[in-house]
């Protein structure tokens, strides 16, 4: 039995500590966190974070091999493992603001580790970490005289939100690096054999650390490259009468390519695309690499544009005024399935619309609450209504922003009944049948396809082609 210790209960430790403590019962699995309220929320009914299937993992390994306390001293005093998931956000501040991870939390918590330690430990990045973060930790670990008492591991997480447990019970591979050395090839087997508990041994690729903390960069960095080269070819599809959705099925489907991660959207978000590709850049900058970092960076600025010209899209088609307008805005997560808008795009168009004076209704099935602390301040200048036939009631315009599947099973004729006419729907996520919410009376206008308007009314930008 080992002893394995997750400091961070977040989107990230919560959902994978779970699923270890499910497929490995002869394991002991403890999640420290230093917030309490977030320790008791995962200790009660309501998990602090939504996350389809967590609920069940949870109830079925608590107390009995799988515990969450707010006791990081002694749970690292008895620790053998400790995986280490603590947030790394940007750098707001100083050298690298704006673009280098903000590693404050993680120095912290291995200095913490280095206080509480009598033995040697396995100490396991979880968070993503710039490049050779790990060789600091091993300084900073390895500094109080203890001799060479901790091994650093690299074991990145790829799940993605709203999909975390089928991703850990079934990943597509599990990385973990390490050093080349007796006591890093140790550290190394004693993950991969928790992993081999349920992970084909085909899965489980090892590496050196440095490639390892690398690979989920480039990772992320590749999946948000491919949103933002479809998202740009929509812009493309607008002006050209193609249809984005037909472009990335005829692109997809040569096998070099492939179909997924080609659906043109408002933009990417979450807590990670944006800043790994801002940390990626700068590590590039800090090695000289200038047009290196410039060609990552693009993916960022191409992002950016998308949630402006999803806005001014609206603008202009909405006769270049939305000032006491209603509007509904159909999502606040950055992606269905989850309670997270860290960094969603529906939260950019959210403040662009306040920006204009309109009157935003911001409805989602799960992210309100989280939607509302994000927004600040400026929650106030925001209804917050869970329902979307309420929302959408009286408005001029709704914007879908997330593609939750019950935004889709709406009945659009009744809803176009309750609005204000002529009746605006821009689908950010193309989630909808537009062809039908035509008929119904709307005036559609999809990503990267050509808008359905009613006769008398443009494409935004005053287009030269007439509608469908
Ligand atoms: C975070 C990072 O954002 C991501 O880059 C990384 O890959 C994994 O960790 P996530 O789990 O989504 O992802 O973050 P969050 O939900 O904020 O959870 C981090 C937790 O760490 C928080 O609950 C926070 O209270 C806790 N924490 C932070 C500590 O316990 N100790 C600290 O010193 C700092
Ligand atoms: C991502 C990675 O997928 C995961 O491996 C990593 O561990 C963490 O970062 P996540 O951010 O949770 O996961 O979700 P993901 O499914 O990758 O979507 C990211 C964003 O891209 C979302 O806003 C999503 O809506 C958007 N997206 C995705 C598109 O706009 N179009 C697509 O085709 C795919």
């Amino acid at each position: 039995m080992a002893n394995i210790l997750c400091i961070g209960a977040g989107y990230v430790g919560g959902p994978t500590m779970a699923v270890i403590a499910q497929k490995c019962p002869e394991h002991r699995v403890v999640v420290v966190d230093i917030r309490p309220e977030r320790i008791a929320a995962w200790q009660s009914d309501q998990l602090p974070i939504y996350e389809p299937g967590l609920d069940e993992v949870v109830r079925a390994t608590r107390n009995k091999n799988l515990f969450f306390s707010t006791d990081v001293d002694r749970h690292v005093a008895e620790a053998d493992i400790i995986f280490v998931s603590v947030n790394t956000p940007t750098k707001s501040f100083g050298q690298g603001a704006g673009k280098a991870a903000d590693l404050q939390y993680w120095e912290q918590t291995a200095r913490h580790i280095r206080r509480c330690s009598l033995g040697h430990k396995i100490v396991v990045e979880k968070s993503t970490l710039p490049v050779r973060t790990a060789e600091a930790m091993e300084r900073i670990l390895n500094t109080a005289g203890n001799g060479h008492a901790f091994d650093v591991v690299s074991n990145p997480e790829f799940l993605a939100e709203g999909t975390a447990i089928r991703d850990m019970q079934a990943p597509d591979r599990v990385l973990i690096g390490a050093h080349d050395t007796p006591s890093g090839r140790r550290a190394m087997q004693a993950i991969v054999e928790i992993y081999a508990h349920w992970v084909p041994p085909e899965r489980i690729i090892t590496t050196n650390l440095w490639s390892a903390e690398l690979s989920k960069l480039v990772a992320n960095a590749f999946l948000a490259q491919r949103v933002s080269s479809i998202n740009a070819i929509s812009a493309l599809c607008e002006k050209t009468e193609a249809d984005v959705t037909e472009v990335a099925r005829a692109v997809g489907l040569d096998g070099r390519i492939g179909s997924r991660f080609l659906n043109a959207s408002v933009g990417f978000g979450g807590s990670c695309f944006k800043k790994d590709i801002k940390n990626l850049v700068y590590l590039c900058e800090y090695y000289g690499l200038v047009e290196v970092a410039e060609y990552w960076d693009q993916v960022v600025k191409m992002n950016e544009y998308q949630g402006r010209r999803f806005v001014s899209n609206m603008v202009s088609a909405m006769f270049n005024t939305l000032a006491g307008k209603r509007i509904a805005l159909f999502g606040a997560a950055y992606k269905a399935h989850t309670d997270d808008t860290r960094d969603s795009p529906a939260l950019g168009v959210c403040r662009a619309l306040v920006a204009e004076r309109a009157q935003v209704v911001l409805t989602d099935p799960r992210a309100l609450e989280n939607a509302r602390a994000s927004l600040g301040a400026l929650a106030e200048n925001v209804v917050f209504e869970p329902d979307p036939i309420a929302a959408a009631c009286g408005a001029h315009a709704i914007a879908i922003l997330t593609e939750w599947p019950c935004f889709a099973e709406l009945d659009y004729q009744a809803v176009y009944a309750t609005m204000a006419k002529p009746a605006f729907l821009f689908d950010g996520r193309n989630l909808l049948d537009h062809r039908s919410l035509h008929h119904a009376g709307f005036n559609v206008y999809p990503i990267g396809k050509p808008p359905l308007v009613h006769v008398g009314e443009r494409r935004p930008g005053g287009g030269s082609f007439p509608a469908p």
